[in-house]
């Protein structure tokens, strides 16, 4: 373990069919008045919206309401729940939802007292909270970001074309969050493998960087092997207890800062992904989907021994008599067919690119330097080329 560093987590989990109960121990850490957020309406159709707001009741809360969270929430939207929290003095948010939901609530637990434009201060300058902020706590319906217990937060400035996350530090994570397999069992087949796709690639976006012996390596190869597992018995049976619990589990530990340390890490296939979003409003995991192979063919000759440990590690390829770049390609090879296997969108065609946007989607596409390969702005076109198969 290369560097220096700190671990802790703040955020308390509760996990498995019975963990709604929990709320009744955390409400009353909380004052009286709650801010229930949520989205477009699953919550409803499911019945869980009707099992929050008697449990909010029995604890004797004020219950307010931010409905219409968008996937891909926008900072228009983050306005308004700012003024909501301040009309009603809210004391603690609920995100009741996925990652758009709860990197919504982080937003605006962040920015209703924040004096400045929160666009400008957290999303383009970067600068870290130093007013008060509003506790947050989850009910995960959806999974893939791993939002349920990190900092992250990622706002949509539809005006500026630009999707840009914040990583906040501990103060902002989730205090608690409450995690059963059986509410994501709704969730459409679209949003379903989006989200596994999600998972897997925050994984590698940890895993493809750096070139020590890691214990975070070999987690983060457990963690494929069991997402790979799960997901393929999850798109046949979607109520598989057992695979969607550990998909979850999965999802979590994917991107709650434990795999990262000592670790350099990549994010290029966020950066473009995220770009792809601002113009098109693709769901996220496929922006992620229709970008990763592309890229990876052309950072593979950088990294070509962890991507050789990938194929053998997680792929099970078998390395007799190949050379290294053989075993590497069919690593991948191996994941492009699991990626058709669970229906994937694969080119980014199909999520309303065009090839007019491309210049645009690069320069909205932040260079980081953590992972094998700093990439040229002209790489990056071509590799959005190349997710167009042109
Ligand atoms: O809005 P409702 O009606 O609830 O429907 C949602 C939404 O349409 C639906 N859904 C969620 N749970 C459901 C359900 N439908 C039926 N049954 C259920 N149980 O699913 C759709 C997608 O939800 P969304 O929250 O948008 O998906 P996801 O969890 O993938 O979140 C995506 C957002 O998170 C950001 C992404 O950029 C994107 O904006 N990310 C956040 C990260 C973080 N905080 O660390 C990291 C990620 O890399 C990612 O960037
Ligand atoms: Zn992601």
């Amino acid at each position: 373990m290369l560097g220096n560093f700190s671990y802790s987590n703040p955020t308390k989990l509760y996990f498995g069919e019975d963990s709604l109960k929990s709320l009744n121990k955390e409400l009353p850490k909380y004052g009286k008045n709650v801010l229930l957020v949520y989205g477009g309406g699953s919550i409803k159709r499911t019945g869980l919206y009707d099992q929050i707001i008697k449990i909010l009741q029995d604890n004797g809360k004020g219950i307010f309401e931010d409905a219409g969270v968008m996937p891909n929430p926008t900072i228009e939207k983050v306005y308004e729940g700012c003024q909501r929290v301040r009309e009603n003095q809210v004391d603690l948010i609920l995100a009741v939802g996925g990652g758009s939901v709860i990197d919504y609530a982080k937003a605006v637990s962040v920015s209703a007292h924040c004096e400045e434009d929160p666009w400008e201060k957290y999303f383009r300058r970067m600068v870290d909270v130093d007013n008060p902020i509003i506790p947050v706590g989850c009910v995960l319906t959806m999974v893939g970001t791993g939002s349920e217990m990190n900092g992250g937060t990622v706002i949509t400035n539809q005006a500026a074309k630009r999707k840009i996350g914040h990583v906040f530090g501990e103060n902002v994570f989730p205090k608690f969050s409450i995690l059963n397999p059986v509410f994501t069992y709704t969730v459409p087949h679209y949003q379903m493998v989006a989200g596994f796709f999600d998972i897997m690639s925050h994984i590698l976006e940890q895993y493809f960087s750096g070139s020590d012996d890691n214990t975070s390596d070999y987690i983060m190869e457990g963690l494929l092997r069991s997402l790979f597992h799960s997901s393929r018995i999850a798109v046949k049976n979607p109520t598989d207890y057992e695979a969607r619990s550990n998909i979850m589990w999965t999802a979590t530990w994917a991107l709650n800062t434990l795999i990262a340390k000592g670790k350099s890490t990549d994010w290029m296939v966020h950066m473009m992904g995220q770009s792809i979003g601002a113009h098109t409003d693709a769901t996220h995991g496929m922006t992620l989907a229709a970008v990763s192979l592309p890229y990876y063919r052309v950072i593979m000759p950088y990294g070509l021994e962890k991507f050789k440990r990938y194929a053998i590690n997680v792929w099970n390829v078998n390395p007799g008599g190949k050379t290294d770049e053989q075993i590497a390609q069919e690593g991948l090879g191996e994941m492009e067919s699991w990626m058709n296997e669970i229906g994937l969108v694969m080119n980014s065609r199909d999520l309303g690119v065009t090839e007019d946007m491309l210049e645009a989607i690069a320069k909205g596409s932040f260079i980081l330097k953590g992972g094998y390969k700093v990439l040229s702005r002209d790489e990056i076109v071509d590799i959005l080329k190349a997710s167009m198969a042109l």
